[in-house]
């Protein structure tokens, strides 16, 4: 059936040749989907980078479906691997976020220790580069660095960046303007401000530059588990904030797959802010929450937990919500307030952030009420909790 046996894939690996090679061997050897399947069954026998090698695979499949044999590409290959849709999603991600590594340091796949969360964490340091190059020399001397050094190697240069930015800029410097100075949030909008990019969904930016404002100091680290467009993280920089954006379905390449019910990486542990902007239950048909009430309180519940898990001691969790209002009416945010104080978390802060009238009540709005004398929805509602004990 193949050109190749089992003692040639484990050498392959065994030699812990470069993902580029890799890369290279299978597109000159796996060009049916038998072969490509067999091919992932050893990977997940004899390599510690599994995760890395099967990206790679799922991406070579899906390249050359269609010509070469490999009719039914990544789903087909999934489904004789047994491995889930989403978890193939986050092997490719893992395997790209190597390579763009190994372009700037070749030997990058060659380190022994490095894992996709180690990856991850080096990529999010203020300077990857000098920490692969530290990586790579000691490497190169016979050492093999554990992942606490490569931890500690990250945390110093972070905090070195906070020190320099506190020593240079006062932080008033990064100030919204103009500036709510109450706890309504209003911000003036217009229909034109809603294209493709900025729909409805999408957090207004000013709602986050007033957190990172009233909230954090420069140099903190920001965790957005739920990023949608990623818009997080630009604003993050322009306030000098360090930032981490993830999403389960992630539409920039800035967005780390992960899927947070399951928890965050190791990278986010510590963060001192988490800006938490979930789906609204069911409110909007585009990113609605598919289940009953009951399901959504539940995947609040996991996300408050594993926020708690994730935040330092004295950090937070700026949280958006608001209620249903249209066919039937649920409290939604009164609802998840419970579940975080329940969770452990004190609340410091409510916000109230309304959408701007004109554009929640256009038409259908004005109808609902006057025909069927219910009240819409415009009201967005921002906690901001704190971890206050352990
Ligand atoms: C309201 S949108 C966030 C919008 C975002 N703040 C913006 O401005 O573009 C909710 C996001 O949560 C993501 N999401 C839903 N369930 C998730 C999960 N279990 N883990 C991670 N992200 C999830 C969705 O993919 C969606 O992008």
């Amino acid at each position: 059936m193949s050109k190749f046996d089992t003692t040639e894939i484990r050498a392959l690996i065994d030699r812990r040749h470069s993902q580029i090679t890799i890369e290279k061997w299978m597109r000159d050897n796996i060009f049916d989907m038998d072969i490509a399947e067999k091919f992932g069954r050893e990977v997940v026998e004899v390599s510690h980078r599994a995760e890395f090698v099967l990206g790679a695979l799922f991406l070579h499949v899906e390249e050359h479906q269609g010509g070469r044999g490999l009719e039914g590409g990544k789903s087909e290959l999934a489904r004789r691997l047994e491995i889930p849709r989403q978890t193939a999603q986050r092997y490719e991600q893992a395997f790209l976020g190597l390579r763009r590594l190994e372009e700037k340091m070749p030997s990058a796949g060659q380190v022994l220790e490095i894992e996709p969360s180690k990856l991850a964490l080096i990529e999010s340091s203020p300077e990857p580069d000098s920490i692969m190059e530290d990586t790579v020399s000691r490497l190169d001397r016979g050492e093999v660095p554990s992942y606490r050094e490569i931890e500690a190697q990250v945390t110093e240069q972070r905090l070195q960046r906070q020190r320099e930015i506190l020593d240079s800029e006062p932080s008033t410097k990064y100030r919204p303007e103009p500036l709510q100075y109450t706890n309504v949030w209003e911000f003036i909008k217009t229909e034109y401000d809603f294209d493709d990019k900025h729909s409805f969904g999408n957090a207004f930016p000013e709602v986050l530059e007033h957190i990172l404002y009233y909230f954090t100091e420069p140099g903190d680290c920001i965790v957005d588990p739920m990023a949608g467009m990623g818009f997080s993280k630009g604003i993050c920089n322009q306030y000098h904030r360090n930032c981490l954006m993830y999403d389960i379905e992630p539409r920039s390449e800035d967005i780390t797959y992960n899927d947070m019910t399951e928890g965050l990486p190791e990278e986010a542990k510590g963060c001192d802010l988490i800006y938490l902007d979930p789906p609204y239950f069911n409110i909007r048909v585009k990113d609605a929450y598919n289940g009953e009430v009951e399901d959504f309180y539940e995947f609040i519940k996991r996300i408050a937990e594993v926020s708690y898990d994730t935040v330092k001691l004295g950090g937070k969790v700026a949280f958006m919500m608001m209620d249903k209002t249209i066919e039937e009416y649920q409290c939604l945010t009164a609802e998840c307030y419970r579940i975080f104080r329940e969770v452990g978390f004190a609340c410091i802060m409510r916000v109230s952030s309304p959408y701007p009238e004109h554009i929640v009540t256009t038409g259908f709005g004005v109808n609902y009420a006057r025909t069927e004398k219910k009240l819409v929805g415009r009201d967005r509602v921002i906690y901001i909790f704190q971890k206050d004990s352990e």
